[in-house]
């Protein structure tokens, strides 16, 4: 079952003053989120979440976690630009970007964020662009497939991100020699597990490289970054994973492999992003039309430029009637406006008997869900809205105006 996080009467309320559709936050659902997170892994002293920005890249919300002790993992200068101005400190931003611009990597060093190298060729680079820095970490890619028994997640050999084994090897031999003192390994094999075997059995693999690291290059590791990952599942039947037994896993390998070798003092950082969100946002969009042809179509005022994920992954959202939670069922396809045949929300869903005017609650769309936006068809991105602790609503993120849309254009004047 999906419960949303709010009521009807609270939207009803809400929507009086703030328009559909909007993205709505629960302050006290991410709350609990980060303090679970952070329990679970308090069996390693330096632990630490890094958010991934580009997941939910609002500063209230970036606020939030770090009033609950996490920090920042940022993708570019622009993220690495709002994280600092939120007032993350050095020792809480990472920097995890690829195809790298150098005035990015010269930022990240200004502000003194960690490093994360997604290349071996991105020593040279960044050494050429703006020297060295005494700490820098290093993202690993396996290459071959990623499986948890006979499942296969993902396929690393396909991924453009990281770098192979003897790079990396190569990598560390050559920034010892050129003075970093600490270092760091990431990786991120495979997206939005629905397990809890996906970190213990990343963990393992990372573990055992660090004790070749120490053997082969007499170079202990300061911290591991176990990255993103870690899923939700959209769909309302399934088991949730469970981060204490997640942490727990990543314990028993730690203190199996890492401990015995003389690592026992590594850090274990995390970078995610849906685990983190993706359940404490929702969609709030109003019903403009029904249509009938070969199917039933339910018009919303939202589409994929608010919520791309749909249409680009063909991935599930869970939907909630929230004006008519209990009635009849009927099979529809609920769509926005865009020209692509691909906007829709649902297809062929079976939901309580829609009527022009209802509000629908779009689940689990707090991570890479309004950050994904785009203006095809120039539809504007909307608000995003905190749901307090308090009960009380606060817009976080105006929606766009036209004006907003035309800004950046030159020689002419759109002012209506
Ligand atoms: C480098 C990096 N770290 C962390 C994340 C967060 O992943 P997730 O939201 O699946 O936890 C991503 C997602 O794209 C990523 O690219």
């Amino acid at each position: 079952m999906k419960i949303p996080f709010v009521t009807r009467e609270q939207v009803d309320f809400m929507t009086k003053q703030f328009p559909t559709p909007f993205h709505l936050y629960d302050e006290k659902g991410i709350r609990e989120t980060a303090r679970a997170v952070n329990a679970a892994f308090s069996w390693n002293e330096g632990f630490k979440e890094y958010f991934a920005v580009k997941a939910t890249p609002n500063p209230t919300i970036l606020k939030i976690l770090k009033e609950e002790g996490c920090g920042v993992d940022c993708a570019t200068d622009v993220e690495l630009l709002m994280s600092h101005k939120v007032g993350f400190s050095a020792s809480e931003i990472s920097f995890t970007s690829n195809d790298t611009r150098p005035e990015e990597f010269a930022y990240a060093r200004e502000i003194g964020a960690t490093i994360n190298l997604d290349a071996y060729e991105d020593i040279a680079f960044l050494e050429e662009t703006c020297g060295l820095p005494d700490k820098l970490s290093l993202r690993f890619n396996p290459g071959g497939v990623f499986a948890l028994g006979t499942d296969i997640m993902d396929h690393p050999e396909e991924s453009k991100f990281g770098m192979t084994k003897e790079q990396l090897f190569k990598g560390y031999r050559e920034l010892k020699q050129k003075g970093v003192q600490s270092f760091g390994l990431h990786a991120f094999l495979a997206s939005n597990t629905v397990t809890n075997a996906y970190y213990p059995t990343l963990a393992a693999q990372l573990f055992e490289l660090a004790v070749e690291l120490k053997e082969q290059l007499d170079i202990s590791l300061d911290f591991i970054n176990l990255s993103g990952g870690i899923g939700v599942d959209y769909t309302p039947d399934n088991q949730q994973n469970d981060i204490t037994v997640i942490g727990q896993g990543v314990r028993e390998n730690f203190d199996k492999i890492l401990v015995p070798n003389g690592l026992g003092h590594i850090s274990i950082y995390t970078e995610l992003g849906r685990y983190m969100l993706a359940p404490h946002g929702h969609l709030i969009t109003k019903v403009l039309h029904r249509k009938e042809t070969y199917r039933t179509y339910i018009g919303v005022d939202s589409c994929a430029v608010n919520l791309l994920r749909p249409a680009m992954y063909d991935a599930y959202h869970h939907i909630t009637n929230l004006s008519n939670p209990n009635g009849e069922l009927e099979t529809i396809d609920v769509v926005g406006s865009l020209c692509e045949n691909n906007d829709k929300f649902a297809k062929n869903r079976a939901l309580p008997k829609i009527k022009i005017g209802d509000i629908l609650v779009i689940h689990d769309t707090g991570a890479h869900g309004f950050s994904m936006g785009y203006n095809y068809n120039g539809r504007l991105r909307s608000a995003e809205i905190l749901l307090q602790e308090d009960g009380t609503a606060r817009l976080i993120r105006r929606a766009e105006t036209a004006q907003d849309y035309f800004s950046t254009l030159y020689g002419f004047d759109f002012d209506k």
